[in-house]
């Protein structure tokens, strides 16, 4: 490992001794003798490293909480793309694998970007679940190395929890606000209503949108990741030339298929290869612009009726938020915030480099569970599925990104 986690030669009594030290430290008042170091008023500030490794990102971020307001003091995201290139897929034990090679450095990177050292951290927050779970465990197991080596807290954060707090991260958005989670391995509305609290409004019921984009990507022979490589061959494309169904809008509610879209495109490349040969470059800009077409009018009238839902419940927090890596897309963008404008919400999206996959927002997540009182122990486990809302049936099928939540 590169990652020096002794304490200084100054730290003296052990764990406990650090923990208070650190906790001290964050404080600008100190508390007096007997106080718990958890007591919310004296908060001030908070400086959280967190780490996200559930599936083919090594992330480490040091997020701070000042007076109410988030900063990223640093944001690391190392890819894995090129290991997994040849495979057409994430590969879980090459993943794995490298997440436990690179996550010393990413810390180590994180830490060094933002200016502070260990001994300037209050706390470890790492993606405990849902994903991959050889990467999960290796960024649990290297935040618990940290945490017992530093006597810091330990949070356990749900990847998707991190995800869908992402708008309190960039925008301080209050509670609640509703949400659609939409990446490579999930999809779906939820409310919003506290850190900890939060309810499946609908979902997909096969393939993630990002698992679409990907699988269509690898059928036109694009690479991988699929979906910024689909967005830039649409652009040059017409969406009018493929008629690609649009699942479930005949049925009521907000759930979601997008698998019948893959088959749907493999059947239209199919016939153009039987008919002229091969694919030319405006056939597949023309199938990417008929399939991405496809998938933003699915988001956005599966969107319109779960704004219809959330307003019927919460007719004075108007706010519309994605996140996801899907997000990033700027058509889908443009088609929900159409239709915010038109229904009179606010619309959030974040920032591209938080739509997808990073360790700032679970920093931020964490930061977030701790003034709600929330620690975890060395007992903390890496869960392959976790889904956000408890009390919603459990969804269907398992992508290649990880089981779904
Ligand atoms: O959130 P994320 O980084 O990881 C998961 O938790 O899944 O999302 C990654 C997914 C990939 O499937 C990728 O193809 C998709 O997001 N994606 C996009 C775009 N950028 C990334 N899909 C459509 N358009 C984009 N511009
Ligand atoms: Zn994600």
């Amino acid at each position: 490992g590169h990652l020096r986690l002794a304490a200084g030669s100054e730290a003296g009594s052990g764990a406990w001794g650090q923990y208070r030290r650190d906790c001290l430290n964050a404080w600008p008042v100190l508390p007096a003798i007997g106080h718990a170091c958890n007591d919310r008023a004296m908060i001030k500030t908070l400086t959280f490293l967190g780490l996200e490794s559930s599936c083919d990102d090594t992330a480490a971020a040091v997020v701070r909480l000042v007076d109410g307001r988030a900063q990223i003091l640093s944001s690391v995201v190392e890819g894995q793309t090129v290991l997994h290139a040849a495979f057409g897929g994430v590969v879980p034990e090459i993943a794995a694998r490298a997440h436990a090679e690179k996550l010393d450095l990413c810390v180590e990177l994180a830490l060094d970007q933002a200016g502070v050292g260990l001994s300037g951290i209050d706390g470890v927050a790492v993606t405990a679940g849902p994903g991959l779970i050889g990467g999960v465990l290796s960024g649990v197991m290297c935040a618990k190395a940290i945490a017992a080596a530093r006597g810091l807290p330990l949070i356990g954060v749900n990847h998707l929890a991190g995800h869908a707090l992402t708008p309190r991260l960039t925008d301080g958005l209050t509670f609640p606000y509703l949400m659609l989670l939409v990446s490579g391995g999930h999809c779906q509305f939820l409310t919003v209503r506290g850190a900890d609290d939060f309810s499946r409004l609908g979902g997909t019921i096969d393939d993630a949108p990002g698992e679409a984009f990907d699988k269509t990507a690898k059928l036109l022979g694009l690479g991988q990741p699929g979906g910024p490589l689909v967005e830039v061959a649409a652009r040059k494309g017409d969406p009018r030339r493929f008629a690609f169904p649009r699942p479930l809008l005949d049925r009521p509610g907000c759930d979601m298929s997008f698998s019948g879209l893959k088959t749907a495109l493999l059947r239209a490349r199919d016939g153009l290869v039987a008919a002229q040969g091969g694919l030319t470059e405006p056939d597949r800009a023309d199938l990417c612009a008929g399939f991405q077409a496809a998938v933003a009018a699915v988001l956005a009238e599966k969107s319109r009726r779960a704004i219809e839902v959330y307003l019927a419940e919460n007719p004075d927090a108007p706010a519309f938020a994605v996140a996801g890596g899907v997000a990033a897309n700027q058509a889908i963008g443009a088609a929900l915030a159409d239709l915010c404008d038109r229904a009179g919400l606010r619309f959030l999206a974040p920032p591209l480099s938080l739509c997808t996959d990073n360790a700032a927002m679970i920093a931020w997540a964490g930061i977030e569970l701790f003034q709600l009182g929330r620690r975890d122990d060395m007992t903390l486990a890496a869960r392959p599925r976790w889904p956000l809302d408890q009390t919603a049936p459990a969804m269907l099928g398992s992508g290649k990104k990880g089981a779904k939540a």
